[in-house]
């Protein structure tokens, strides 16, 4: 098949291409990496020469954090828009749109306004389509994935309040296969939220990650809310990720049911491990079938 990739450089993105490409599909891949500034895609007729021939549109860009040129509005919601009207003009059914756990009714950020906006706009259109929300995603090389593993390694465990901040993790691997299944399933115009089979609270998930890399079980250090608003506040300038609203939405702390995802995809959630921790997706998926 031959298949747009929007954000084939990110986490996602390269998880993703390395099994579709192991599977023999054709990827074109578009990023600032491959010379592409999405949040410039704003009219449908910029995404035309991008459509020939291609069967499959799959929308894994997206930013965490605002920053210079860079918005949620134009990146999140209007290029996207622009890109779906435009496969709906060049006639590609099927469009996969990664969105995130929480852009849903509960949304109140800008980030998950700003995917719940694109998400609304592509489930109203005549099109195969799947909006995919996923939980907090771990696995080799991912950036949020790897904060945490930092996080995990400090001497004392640095947790906001009491730590008890829901989360439901799921590897990279789990993301990619469902990805792959949408290519191909009859079940279009289905939104699914991706999570991990059990709700783990943050402190513990954290232990979880220190005791994988090797390091004994840590003290943990219990931070006001309001530092850590205020130290997110300050390193802001440091890392994207560093937002007082990424830290209102880790402890607002979303949850779902992983009972309609599990049922597409066939299977439950992959269990943490060690092991998977340290592996991307091809890794984690050589145990478990061929894709095709
Ligand atoms: N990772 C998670 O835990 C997680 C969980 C839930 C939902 N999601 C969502 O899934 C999507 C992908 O996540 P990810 O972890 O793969 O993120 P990532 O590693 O940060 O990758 C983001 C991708 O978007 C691209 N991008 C950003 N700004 C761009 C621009 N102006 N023009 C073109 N491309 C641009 C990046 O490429 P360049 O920098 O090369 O341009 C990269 O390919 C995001 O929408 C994210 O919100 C992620």
């Amino acid at each position: 098949m031959k298949i747009l990739l929007i954000g084939a450089s990110g986490f996602i993105g390269r998880n993703l291409s390395g099994v579709l490409r192991q599977a023999g599909h054709d990827i074109v891949p578009v990023s600032r990496h491959h010379g592409v500034d999405v949040s410039l895609m704003r009219r449908s007729e910029q995404w035309l020469p991008w459509l020939r021939g291609v069967e499959v549109v799959i929308n894994a860009v997206g930013i965490i954090g605002e920053s210079g040129g860079q918005g949620f509005a134009a990146l999140h919601t209007e290029a996207p828009v622009a890109l779906f009207d435009a496969c709906l003009a060049a006639g590609v059914r099927r469009v996969i749109q990664i969105s995130a756990l929480g852009a849903d009714t509960r949304a109140a950020s800008a980030y998950h306004l700003s995917k719940r906006a694109a998400d609304d706009y592509l489930r109203s259109l005549d099109l195969d389509w799947w909006v995919l929300r996923p939980a907090l995603i771990y696995g080799r090389g991912g950036a949020s994935s790897e904060m945490f593993q930092r996080l995990a390694r400090l001497p004392i465990v640095p947790v906001i309040g009491d730590g008890r901040q829901p989360l439901q993790p799921v590897h990279i691997a789990d993301v990619v296969a469902t990805i792959v299944a949408c290519m191909t399933s009859e079940q279009a115009r289905t939104t699914l939220d991706i999570v991990g089979n059990e709700v783990v609270e943050y402190a513990h998930w954290l232990q979880r990650l220190r005791l994988a890399q090797g390091y004994r079980q840590g003290g943990v250090l219990h931070l006001p809310l309001w530092l850590v608003l205020l130290g997110a506040w300050a390193g802001q300038v440091f890392s994207p990720m560093l937002r007082t609203e990424n830290i209102r939405m880790l402890v607002t702390g979303y949850r779902a049911s992983p009972n309609s995802w599990n049922a597409f995809l066939g299977r439950r959630a992959l269990d943490f491990s060690p092991a998977l921790l340290r592996a991307n997706a091809v890794e984690a998926l050589s145990g478990q079938g061929s894709v095709s």
